[in-house]
């Protein structure tokens, strides 16, 4: 076959979901293609000087890549080399040969503290002056490329790394009211422009990625035509982009489109082969998060070729960094973002909803299909405090898609979490419209008083109600893993409750619906009266071993494996807070001032959860914390060596008040220093009970009448909300709900 015939026929096959190993080689499709049959764009920055004078590298841009950003040729210290003069030239060539090449162009980028020109920073302007400047660069520039220049970097690296306004130029000289004038200015010019903020540092959760947040849920508020938020992701062979799907979904709860705008990846020169590996993954991880965030519309890379990049100039002893080496031959990093593309998991559940958006208007799909759901009604509560869920009234409360998402006359799985609050009406977790009736019903069943997993016979008015039904009815507020299969080959219908079989039913024939999935109603009603979290939908029969990997409990997880990772589905940030607190053979060394502190809280402290950790104390002398929750005064809990008793020690303070009781369970004996000891504590709602276990062992009697209540401030991993600091090594910290 010739090259474009191959071309054609892998792309067919990907677009007819055809896996990977069916293909022959996806070198021979663009990654501009393969972007594109995902529903995204794939783009490159370009120098001018290599478009006008490099024939292979104009080659390659034109051939790989579906949108272009001027690299610098946009900048003013290139285009406005005096007050009165605009230099096109570089920035015209890029957009003609754009446009000439049927590709997008983002604009880069109209107000920046870097890379002005002297006769600017060294003029006297008054602030009228200035502002005047401004505008008529701003507005002198968009409109020369209205209809060409799609996108547009509006502002560039507007704030520091711990939130604060960057300080420079425009913020001294024209206040942070620089930033909302120009995103205006520029919509007055080209209206049909699609405007970003953006910002680099901003890929993992922190200080500089709440403040980003902030800022343009401030823009927002205050009407500015502000349409997307770009992600830089200037990155490391050690990065992990773990936490990007959940921070770009944050930022499309405030309706905005997000985008990886200046994508490298930057490995230790000279480059080998385990560098270019750890590239290659990090190159798939950012690809693989813009594909699940329904509102990513771009990937674009800060220069395609090491041949040309501005890393080897900025950051002695690093390079390599792009997905072509000099000679623009593709790199492992290729050919990871190639796979990435092409790949149409056929195990992937087809609809996925973890219902944390922070609006709660929209819920997100995150499987890559497109499924997002209209909620109405619902507000949040969440399995853990800021991950919000559906939570329903009985009464008015869905969600809804706009289009059927499951095959559901073949085998498919439908799973949710769920804490119901009452058992007065019955209630429907999730289903999928036919003509008259639900095609399944994954639910509470009022009248049995059971969970049940239902397909009617037929999509009509008379039909059999063929059911699978839990031995047990549910438990009020708990938090509960439902799971439902339909087994075509098999006509079988299985319910999971918390992951164990629950219930089946044979001789199913279940048909075909074509109309909207909906969670927490059907189609005549039957409205959920409690919360619903991450609902999946899968077009096959989940194994029983699968099952229970979706029901696991875990809520937060850190290895502490060179790494502040919350490797649990909620992916906390976490950082280091002092150069007390280092990793050591895979796990977190405190000198006794140091600790790790989470962005925000981990647990809901005033239901179940178990928390488990393995220490190793180097030095007594203080109290000692492994783990705690912050509220206001007190800490929600402490594990803990206690110093007075010469004790480990679980914590419950009665109250979020000074004068509140300690509630407390101690160890039998008294710690060993130097020793790897596995601690668990476990807090019991229902039983309002708290226990203690070293090494697998409980001390004494769970403690009685336990007394708790919800914090929410931030989880600390070897300190406490006041101190406490530990001195050793922690690791494998682990949080669970409900208690284990
Ligand atoms: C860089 C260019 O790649 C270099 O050629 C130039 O010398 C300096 O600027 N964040 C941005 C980009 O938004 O504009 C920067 O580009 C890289 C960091």
């Amino acid at each position: 076959m010739r090259m474009r015939e191959v071309a054609v026929t892998v792309l067919a096959a990907i677009l007819a979901g055809v896996g990977w190993a069916d293909v022959a080689s996806a070198e021979t499709v663009s990654l501009r293609e393969l972007a594109q049959s995902r529903g995204i764009a794939f783009g490159s920055a370009v120098s001018a000087a290599s478009l006008a004078g490099d024939a292979s590298y104009a080659r390659t841009l034109g051939s790989e890549f579906g949108v272009v950003t001027p690299e610098d040729a946009m900048k003013w210290a290139v285009l406005r080399p005096a007050r009165d003069t605009f230099r096109w030239g570089d920035a015209d060539a890029i957009v003609d040969a754009a446009v000439a090449n049927g590709q997008g162009v983002r604009g880069h980028t109209l107000v920046w503290h870097s890379s002005l020109p002297a006769w600017l920073t060294g003029g006297s302007f008054t602030t009228t002056e200035l502002r005047d400047v401004l505008k008529e660069h701003v507005q002198t520039t968009v409109r020369r490329y209205a209809g060409r220049v799609k996108f547009w970097d509006v502002a560039n690296e507007v704030l520091n790394n711990d939130g604060s306004p960057r300080a420079g130029f425009w913020l001294e000289r024209l206040g942070e009211e620089y930033i909302a004038d120009v995103f205006r200015w520029a919509h007055e010019a080209d209206p049909a422009a699609v405007l970003y903020l953006n910002e680099y540092g901003a890929e993992t959760h922190g200080p500089k990625a709440d403040a980003l947040y902030a800022l343009v849920r401030s823009l927002k508020e205050q009407g500015v035509p502000i349409h997307g938020v770009g992600l830089q992701a200037h990155l490391t062979g050690s990065s992990r982009p773990d936490q990007l799907p959940a921070l770009l979904r944050r930022f499309t709860g405030l309706d905005v489109d997000v985008a990886v705008t200046e994508l490298d990846v930057r490995i230790p020169v000279p480059v080998t082969p385990a560098g270019l590996a750890s590239q290659a993954e990090v190159y798939r991880q950012v690809t693989a998060a813009c594909l699940a965030v329904a509102r990513c519309v771009s990937i674009t890379v800060w220069g395609f070729t090491d041949r040309r990049s501005w890393i080897g100039a900025t950051y002695p002893g690093w390079g390599a960094a792009t997905l072509f080496d000099d000679d623009l031959a593709t790199k492992p990093a290729y050919r990871s973002v190639a796979d990435v593309l092409t790949r149409t998991d056929p195990n992937a559940p087809v609809g996925h909803w973890p219902l944390d958006d922070p609006a709660g208007t929209v819920a997100a799909d995150v499987s890559g299909n497109g499924h997002d759901a209209t909620v109405r009604g619902a507000k949040a509560d969440g399995r853990v405090p800021h991950v919000t869920a559906f939570a329903g009234d009985g009464a008015t409360t869905e969600a809804s898609t706009g289009a059927p998402v499951l095959n559901t006359d073949g085998s498919f799985t439908v799973s949710a979490w769920v804490s119901m609050y009452s058992t007065g009406v019955p209630g429907v977790v999730a289903s999928q419209d036919g003509e008259t009736r639900s095609a399944f019903y994954l639910m509470y069943q009022k009248s049995t008083g059971r969970w049940e997993f239902t397909v009617p016979s037929a999509d009509g008015t008379e039909v059999t109600w063929l059911t699978a039904r839990s031995a047990s009815a549910p438990v009020l507020k708990r938090w509960t893993h439902l799971t439902g299969v339909y087994e075509a080959p098999t006509r079988q219908l299985r319910l999971y409750v918390d992951g164990v079989p629950d219930g089946t039913r044979d001789g199913v024939t279940a048909w075909r619906s074509t109309k909207p999935f909906r969670i927490g109603r059907s189609l005549s009603g039957g409205r959920f009266d409690g919360a619903i979290s991450d609902v999946r939908a899968w077009n096959r029969a989940l194994p029983a071993g699968e099952v229970t990997g979706i029901s696991d409990r875990t809520v937060a997880a850190w290895g502490f494996d060179n790494a502040a990772i919350d490797s649990s589905p909620f992916g906390r940030g976490t950082s280091l807070n002092s150069s007390g607190a280092t990793y050591d053979s895979n796990a977190l060394k405190l000198d006794g001032t140091g600790c790790a502190e989470g962005y925000g809280p981990a647990l809901r402290t005033d239901r179940s959860w178990t928390i488990t950790a393995r220490v190793n104390l180097a030095a007594k002398g203080a109290a000692r914390t492994v783990i705690s929750q912050s509220g206001t005064v007190r800490d929600a809990f402490y594990l803990q060596y206690h110093q007075s008793y010469d004790r480990w020690a679980v914590i419950v303070p009665s109250a979020d008040a000074t004068g509140s009781d300690w509630q407390q369970v101690l160890s039998t004996a008294p710690p060993a220093l130097n020793t790897w000891t596995t601690l668990s504590a476990v807090y019991d709602a229902q039983a309002a009970t708290l226990a203690l276990h070293v090494d697998g062992v409980r001390q004494g009697d769970p403690l009685p009448a336990v007394k708790s209540w919800p914090s929410t401030g931030r989880i600390h991993i070897g300190c406490s909300g006041t101190g406490g600091r530990f001195n050793g090594l922690i690791d494998d910290v682990k949080a669970y709900v409900p208690a284990a």
